[in-house]
C-alpha cells in the first residue's frame, strides 16, 4: 500500500514544487513505484515535469468535478517508475463549482483509493494556501511534509498549518501523522540560513529531516528544460541532496 505524502506549507515559494518533482524523481530513481499529483492551478508540477500545461486531455480538475476516471487523468511514465496527474489554470475555479458538492473533502482521497495499489509512494504538491485543494490533499494524506525556507520570516504561518493539520486528523483524517519539515534554499555563505534551522528546531516539535537543501542554481534551471534534478543534474548539490532526502523518507516508517 503506497505513503501518501501532501507537501504544504501556506508560504509562498518556499519549495514545495521543488521538492514534489525532485522528491518525486529521487524515489523512483531507487526503484520505488511513484506518482505526483500537482493540485496548484499554476500547474509548476506538470510543467517541471516536461508536460504542456495547455496541451493536456485530462488533468486534476476534471478528475475532481467528475468529468474523467483517475485512470484516465495520471500520465504515465514521465520518467521511469514516475507518474502524473497534472494540473493546469483551469483548477482554479474547483473550489467554485464544488461548493454544494457533497463530501467533496473526500473527493481526491476516494479517487485515489482505486490506484494507491499500485505505488510505493503518492505525492501530493498543495498550493500557496489552506484550499479546500489543500484539505482534500491533507485528507487524503498519511502525512504532511512541510518545506521551510531558510529565511528571516520561516516560522510565519506554521502554527496556521500545524493547527489546519490538527483539525484535519480530528474531523476528516484521523490517521494523519506529520511526516515532518523539511529546511530548503539552504545558503552555506550566511550566517541568516544556519540561525534559522536553529531557531526553527528551538519552536518546533515536528521531526525535521536531517537532509537540507541547499540553495542550488540547477535546482532552479531545472524547471524550464522540463526535467527533474536527478536527470537534468544528476551530480549536482541539489541532486544529491534530494537523493538523501528519498533515503530518508524510505527509512522512515509510518
Ligand atoms: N534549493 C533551491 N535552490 C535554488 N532555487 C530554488 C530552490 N528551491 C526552490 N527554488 C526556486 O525558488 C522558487 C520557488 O520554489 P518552488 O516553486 O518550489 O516553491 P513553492 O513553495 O512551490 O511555490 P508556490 O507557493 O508558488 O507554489 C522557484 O523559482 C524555484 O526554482
Ligand atoms: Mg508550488
Amino acid at each position: 500500500m503506497g505513503r501518501v505524502i501532501a507537501i504544504a506549507n501556506q508560504k509562498g515559494g518556499v519549495g514545495k514544487t521543488t521538492t514534489s518533482i525532485n522528491l518525486s524523481a529521487s524515489l523512483a530513481e531507487k526503484g520505488k513505484r511513484v506518482l505526483v499529483i500537482d493540485t496548484d492551478p499554476q500547474g509548476n508540477t506538470t510543467s517541471g515535469l516536461g508536460l504542456d500545461k495547455n496541451e493536456l486531455e485530462n488533468t486534476i480538475y476534471e478528475l475532481m468535478i467528475g468529468e474523467c476516471t483517475i485512470q484516465e487523468a495520471i500520465v504515465k511514465n514521465v520518467t521511469d517508475r514516475l507518474d502524473i496527474i497534472p494540473s493546469n489554470v483551469n483548477l482554479a475555479a474547483v473550489e467554485i463549482e464544488l461548493i454544494d458538492a457533497e463530501q467533496k473533502e473526500y473527493i481526491l482521497k476516494n479517487a485515489l483509493s482505486k490506484v494507491k495499489d499500485k505505488y510505493d509512494f503518492i505525492i501530493i504538491d498543495c498550493p500557496p494556501s489552506l484550499s479546500m485543494l489543500t484539505v482534500n490533499a491533507m485528507t487524503s494524506a498519511n502525512t504532511v511534509l512541510v518545506p521551510i525556507q531558510c529565511e528571516y520570516y520561516a516560522l510565519e504561518g506554521l502554527s496556521q498549518l500545524v493547527h489546519t493539520v490538527n483539525l484535519v486528523k480530528d474531523r476528516l483524517n484521523p490517521d494523519l501523522e506529520m511526516e515532518g519539515v523539511v529546511f530548503t534554499m539552504f545558503d552555506s555563505r550566511t550566517n541568516l540560513s544556519l540561525q534559522v534551522v536553529e531557531n526553527v528546531k528551538e519552536h518546533i516539535q515536528e521531526n525535521v529531516y536531517k537532509t537540507i537543501i541547499p540553495r542550488n542554481i540547477r535546482l532552479a534551471e531545472a524547471p524550464s528544460y522540463g526535467l527533474p534534478i536527478n536527470i537534468y543534474e544528476p551530480k549536482s548539490a541539489g541532486a544529491e541532496a534530494y537523493r538523501l532526502l528519498a533515503e530518508e523518507v524510505i527509512a522512515r516508517k509510518f
